[in-house]
């Protein structure tokens, strides 16, 4: 609902196309960077943008007031001190316009953390700091990746909590990157000890020092489980964009399982409420993992899934049974000549037999639903869950989920 003064204002926005003008798209309008060299400052190369600020600028992305509006976040490469400018050619006024700017100042500023700076020179001064960031934490794990124009570059994946100097500070900038690139963000609290950080760094050459950029990091949280074991929950993940789709995730995700599985007391890794990509690289990453345990050797893998795979899974991966199955699913499918049809059939069956399960929950429903409601409420329920319907929508999540294992197994074949 809106006050009396919004809606006339959003009535005079819409009614006059001059004050249309004064309307920006705020994934457009706000450009981030991550800064290693001076010269990146004026690089619009090194720039990029926001997939959401819905959670700050509200549904339609849009800032209401200017002309030429730019927000500007950039970032040192490595602690990620901050520079913040609100640039803009030209903006309403309540004297001549009647109506109010939305503060895009205020409402920045309530996502970054203060200490920020919004004088280039100042920023550039402070870049010369970066020789002295170090990572936080203990190293887990380094690995290399390659690339044609960078030639062979180091990665390091370390593991950090609250009490490491700086840290705290530190990860208030960082997961301000949240809000961009996750729909559904939040910040976390990150004086409760039971978080676990995992950060990503490259280590890269400035005038003959070694320094460290920031790529990713993870969040997660230990939950307690009755009498004596945790469950580590994967809570945010997020490898920045430029960084993306060059395998940092994977790496991330198999260091950190292999972190939990070392200790005893955990029990397995979930996550909460994962997105489609993050189940697509977690597949990933547990498909490699699971490959070499015999439960899961080739053999035995048309018998279907089996108590020994659930078992392995667990014991030695901390994987639970929902995972496990997918896995089992793909590397079926891997080892499944699907020309030979009655092969190719008992796979689908097996796969649709799981994906059938919420369907015949629904129908279960539909059951209990007859017995207790008016003729013309069933009907219209009936309808949602017409079996034709069903039939299609199974077919469709069946090639949706073969599609999706396919590719996990084309990534596995390039990466051997
Ligand atoms: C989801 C996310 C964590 C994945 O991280 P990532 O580093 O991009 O992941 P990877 O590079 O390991 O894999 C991503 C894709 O790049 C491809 N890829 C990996 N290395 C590659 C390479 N060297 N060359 C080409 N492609 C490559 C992978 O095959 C994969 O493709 P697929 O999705 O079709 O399977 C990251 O994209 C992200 O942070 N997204 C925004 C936030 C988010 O969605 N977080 C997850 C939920 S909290």
């Amino acid at each position: 609902l809106h006050s009396q003064g919004e809606m006339e204002q959003l009535l005079t926005y819409f009614v006059s196309p001059k004050l249309a003008e004064y309307k920006c798209d705020t994934n457009e309008a706000i450009s981030l960077k991550l800064v290693r060299f001076p010269e990146d400052v004026d690089d619009d190369s090194t720039t990029f943008h926001p997939e959401y600020s819905h959670q700050v600028f509200g549904d339609d992305e849009v800032a209401f007031g200017y002309k030429g509006l730019q927000i500007q976040l950039f970032y040192a490469a490595g602690n990620l001190s901050t520079l913040f400018k609100v640039k803009y050619t030209s903006k309403v006024t309540e004297t001549f316009d009647c109506v109010e700017a939305d503060d895009v100042e205020g409402k920045i500023r309530e996502i970054i953390p203060a200490g920020f700076t919004c004088n280039t020179d100042d920023f550039i001064s402070l870049l010369e700091k970066e020789a002295n960031f170090k990572p936080f934490g203990t190293l887990l794990h380094t690995y290399t990746v390659h690339s044609e124009e960078a030639g062979e570059l180091t990665y390091q994946i370390h593991k950090a909590d609250v009490t490491c100097p700086g840290f705290r500070e530190y990860h208030e900038r960082l997961q301000t990157f949240l809000m961009w690139f996750i729909e559904t963000a939040s910040f976390i609290d990150a004086d409760d000890d039971r978080w676990d950080f995992f950060l990503v760094f490259e280590k890269y050459n400035k005038d003959g020092e070694t320094l460290y950029a920031t790529v990713g990091y993870m969040t997660v949280y230990n939950y307690y489980v009755y009498p004596d074991k945790t469950r580590p929950r994967v809570s945010q993940m997020l490898i920045l964009p430029p960084f993306q789709g060059e395998g940092h995730g994977a790496q991330l995700l198999e260091a950190v399982h292999r972190f939990y599985c070392s200790l005893p007391k955990v029990q397995d890794i979930t996550a909460e409420d994962p997105s489609e990509n993050y189940v697509k690289l977690r597949d990933y990453v547990l498909v490699k993992l699971c490959q070499g345990l015999p439960s899961f050797a080739a053999d035995k893998l048309h018998l279907g899934f089996s108590a020994d795979m659930i078992k392995e899974a667990q014991d030695k991966l901390k994987i639970n049974k929902k995972h496990a199955r997918r896995v089992y699913e793909i590397l079926r499918l891997r080892a499944t000549d699907m020309s030979d049809e009655d092969k190719a059939r008992e796979y689908r069956l097996e796969v649709k037999k799981r994906l059938f399960g919420p369907y015949r929950k629904n129908q279960r429903e539909l059951a209990k639903m007859r017995k207790c409601l008016r003729p013309e409420e069933l009907v219209s329920h009936m309808s949602q869950m017409d079996t034709q319907t069903q039939h299609e929508e199974l077919e469709k999540s069946y090639q949706d989920v073969v599609e999706d294992y396919r590719r996990i197994i084309e990534r596995l074949a390039s990466q051997a």
